[in-house]
């Protein structure tokens, strides 16, 4: 399928992890499984999710504000407890809980209310789930991975596996019927091939009802787009992508985890990853009554401000220079005409772009519009010489990166060749 427009032009989506695993403040699903908790403490933490001051328009709002395009919100996670109010029954918010309702629709209405686009996470996995075994990872586990399964992955009675996948294909039919997302992110797959989720049969049945629906690329066979996780890549990958990334080093409510990156560093994160064409998914992670932490959103605040004072570099731009060219990320305008050069640190003379074949009209500092002199030395032939820009005064600065527009002759135009020999 080809992709949407929306998705490469969208460069911000929030992705929220949310669910019971906020009670205890332990890693979602994982916590049962690695034995950080045992799984009645886990299954304990239903008791308390109460969702309480939970506030879609408000996280709408807010994702709207930092310049978001889009939304991720965990339907169900591995530990198989769904956010809505499914007829495909093993664990829901709405019985299970006090929260006593479903919290799907409301997200879903408010991130349209807003135009923002509508990402529903699914994980084809359930620790949870009688008819599911889990693989073994070694190490001291505390309760069996799969409280009720003993069968090693893919060795079920073929009819407890007909069945589960009945209840996945029955939950996934649900959120496309009810909430037609315009992504369905899915998670967990690593467990079973491709054959045993039957993934073509599923797709089918997903894009027969909403064929603009896009797949990230845990849906085996299916993918849109790459999904590489927290570690930012140093190539891009083959077509459009994502970077999804926690703004501490967890996906869900951690109170404990203060490693939080700052400002600086996610706006580097975000120019290196839509410098090379990709969309960054960051990752807030709201409390069990439905508030995200105000350190949460002082960041992404942060980001947005930032976002909101260099959006020509961000918004209707693809990806920039090659590496090598300039020390730091770029961006192109759609025209390609322009290019946005990110400096990270104060420039000491200049700013230098090497392999450029085009005449630069004028090079501004974006935000502030100070023009700025330029000049070219050496080149041979077919091979140019190096552009230097005269760096920006201190007063032309930006808190996080400076960003540079440069106005080209004509389309970008490259040399990336070993020179003139
Ligand atoms: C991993 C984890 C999961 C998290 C996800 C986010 O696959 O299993 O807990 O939700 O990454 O990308």
């Amino acid at each position: 399928m080809p992709m949407q427009p929306w998705f490469p032009a969208a460069k911000l989506g929030i992705f929220i992890h949310y669910g019971v695993y906020a009670v205890g403040g332990a890693a979602e699903s994982w916590s049962f499984y690695t034995g950080e908790m045992t799984h009645e403490q886990y299954m304990k933490q239903l008791d308390g999710f109460s969702a309480s001051h939970y506030d879609p328009d408000a996280w709408a709002e807010l994702f709207a504000r930092v310049g978001a395009r889009y939304a991720v919100l965990t339907t169900r996670h591995h530990d198989g407890v769904a956010l809505w109010d499914t007829g495909h029954r093993n664990l829901d918010v709405v019985r299970d809980t006090p929260a006593g309702r479903d919290l799907v629709t409301g997200f879903v209405d408010a991130l349209r209310a807003r135009d923002l686009k509508v990402g529903l996470y699914y994980s084809h996995s359930d620790w949870n789930h009688p008819d599911y075994a889990s693989e073994r990872h070694p190490g001291p586990y505390v309760v069996p991975l799969n409280a009720y399964s003993q069968a090693e992955p893919g060795q079920e009675d073929p009819a407890a596996w007909a069945r589960y996948l009945a209840y996945r294909d029955g939950q996934v039919r649900e959120l496309v019927e009810r909430f037609r997302p315009d992504i369905l992110w899915f998670d967990g797959e690593w467990e079973r091939t491709e054959e045993q989720w039957r993934t073509d049969e599923l797709a089918d049945v997903i894009l027969a009802d909403n064929p603009d629906t896009v797949f990230n690329g845990r849906m085996p066979g299916h993918g849109d787009y790459a999904t590489p996780e927290q570690g930012a890549p140093l190539q891009a990958p083959d077509g459009p992508w994502e970077l999804c990334l926690t703004i501490n080093d967890s996906w869900s409510h951690r109170p404990q985890d203060r490693a939080f990156k700052s400002v600086r560093q996610l706006v580097r994160y975000f120019t290196e990853t839509i410098g090379m064409g990709g969309n960054l998914l960051l990752a807030a992670a709201p409390r069990e009554d439905g508030t995200i932490p105000e350190e949460q959103i002082a960041r992404m605040e942060g980001l947005g401000a930032w976002i909101g004072r260099h959006s020509d570099a961000v918004y209707g731009t693809v990806a920039g220079l090659p590496a090598g060219h300039h020390y730091g990320p770029s961006t192109l305008s759609a025209d390609r005409r322009t290019l946005y050069l990110v400096c990270f640190d104060a420039p000491r003379d200049s700013v230098s772009v090497r392999g450029l074949r085009n005449r630069v009209r004028r090079v501004t500092v974006l935000g502030t519009g100070t023009e700025l002199g330029h000049h070219v030395t050496g080149g041979l032939d077919t091979v140019p010489g190096v552009m230097w820009i005269d760096a920006p005064a201190a007063a032309d600065l930006d808190e996080e990166a400076t960003v540079l527009a440069v106005e080209l002759e004509g389309e970008l135009d490259l040399y990336t060749g070993a020179g003139r020999l």
